[in-house]
């Protein structure tokens, strides 16, 4: 919805007006710039105390930063709709995401049709029958690099890992996937001062979509027992998947899957090596990799912020938010809020994550939550046995710069052969 232009001067006005009047102080939040990107906390903080419904008027977004706040905005999927798309950049935000056939910017009952059918496929058991296989995918990367003492964490590990994961659930052959790696890299990364996807970012996206159309043509012709084809096959009362359905949600599955399991990896090694009492503890007692899992998940998730559009107007805070309006739900602060969990900027093995936000909630809690679970918990449990003393090279790191996700590029590390 275009707004009016006098109602944006009403807005401004009464923006300068509360913070003349100093009842709301100025906080800028710009989630693309780079300095957020190195440590978004300290502003997230700021939101929570100053802004807690904040609203940037140049980037043209509101954000909520409280714990309750976006737990209750994940819920609402009646007044906060995903049917634009979810993230902040303008190509991946616009009327009709919904038609691209990705269920994740789908709202009830089109989401709960097609997230129902793709359930039929995506099963716990084939979930779980995955175990093994990923943990010989741990080993095979390990032993690659192990004899050389040192490695990119992220490009030799786990960049590889989920993608090959993914890969073997659909039955993409193991020669396309550094291509396949390729282009959902460019899909997420930012040069400074981008706001949008970039040039190359849409190319890839085109190149991922035409490669699996082209999978999933010749899966309809011949039938596999891989997830394409169950998805393929999936039916509830007569009712099935599109082919171009299925098309969307492998393209899914690589960009919300891939990305965000890799950084969780890169994301967990990282916060171990920087709090060395609580690696002394994991040392001691291997039993709490799943909790290594989770606290990383809660401290620093790899899913930052999660775009809706209002559907109808409504007040919080005092403000007005009106229909139309784009509204950011800031996972990453939600599960730094002292008002859920005891001093949260404290990596702490020990402490009860369970109110963590880093998968969402409600109706498009995460499909591969679990998967993602297991595959950190297996190549964690393999690294933590085969590079037990890894330091990392942190001048010669990098981050990888998204809106949306977070992470590190780029991270050198060194062990004992
Ligand atoms: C650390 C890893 C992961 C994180 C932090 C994560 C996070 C999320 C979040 C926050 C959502 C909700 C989005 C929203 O409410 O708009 C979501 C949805 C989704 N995720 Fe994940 N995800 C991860 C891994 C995976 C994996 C491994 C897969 C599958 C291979 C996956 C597939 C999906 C799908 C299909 C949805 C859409 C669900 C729906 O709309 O109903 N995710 N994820």
């Amino acid at each position: 919805m275009i707004r009016e232009p006098a109602l944006q001067t009403n807005r401004k006005a009464r923006i300068v007006a509360a913070a003349q009047r100093g009842s709301w102080p100025l906080v800028e939040y710009n989630p693309y710039a780079y300095e957020t990107h190195e440590d978004p906390y300290p502003v997230y903080r700021e939101l929570r105390e100053r802004a807690p419904l904040y609203r940037n008027e140049s980037l043209g977004f509101w954000a909520l930063s409280r714990h309750a706040d976006v737990l209750a905005g994940f819920k609402d999927s009646a007044r906060l709709s995903s049917s634009f798309g979810v993230s902040l950049d303008a190509s991946a935000y616009h009327e009709g995401a919904d038609s691209t056939m990705s269920f994740l910017a789908m709202d009830p009952p089109r989401h709960t049709r097609m997230r129902a059918l793709i359930s039929r496929g995506f099963t716990p058991r084939r979930i779980a029958e995955l175990e093994g296989r990923i943990r010989a995918l741990a080993r095979h990367y390990i032993e690659r690099f192990q004899a050389d003492g040192n490695c990119d964490f992220i490009a030799d590990f786990a960049g590889r890992l989920p993608m090959d994961v993914v890969c073997e659930m659909l039955g993409v052959p193991a020669l396309d996937r550094d291509r396949l790696r390729g282009w959902a890299d460019a899909v997420v990364h930012r040069e400074p001062g981008v706001t949008d996807v970039p040039p190359e970012g849409l190319r890839a996206a085109a190149k991922m979509l035409q490669y699996f159309g082209e999978l999933v043509a010749d899966r309809e012709k011949h039938p596999t027992d891989d997830l394409t084809g169950a998805l393929l096959g999936a039916e509830i009362d007569g009712d099935r998947l599109d082919p171009r359905e299925v098309l969307g949600f492998l393209f899914l599955m690589v960009v919300a899957g891939n990305e965000t399991t890799t950084k969780l990896l890169g994301n967990a090694v990282y916060w171990l090596w920087r709090n060395p009492k609580e690696r002394a503890r994991l040392n001691a007692d291997p039993t709490l990799i799943p909790q290594w899992v989770e606290e990383t998940l809660r401290y620093d998730s790899s899913t930052q912020a999660l775009v809706r559009r209002v559907a109808y107007e409504f007040e919080l805070y005092g403000q007005k938010v009106c229909e139309g309006d784009r509204l950011v739900l800031l996972v990453g602060s939600g599960n730094r809020d002292d008002r859920v969990f005891d001093d949260p900027d404290r990596f702490d093995l020990g402490r009860n994550t369970s109110a963590m936000l880093s998968f969402g909630q409600g109706t498009h809690f995460c499909l591969g939550a679990a998967l993602a679970r297991l595959e950190a918990r297996v190549a964690l449990e393999e690294v933590q046995k085969s590079l037990p003393d890894f330091e990392i090279d942190i001048a010669g790191s990098r981050r990888i710069h998204s809106v949306n996700v977070r992470g590190f590029a780029s991270l050198p590390i060194e062990f004992s052969q």
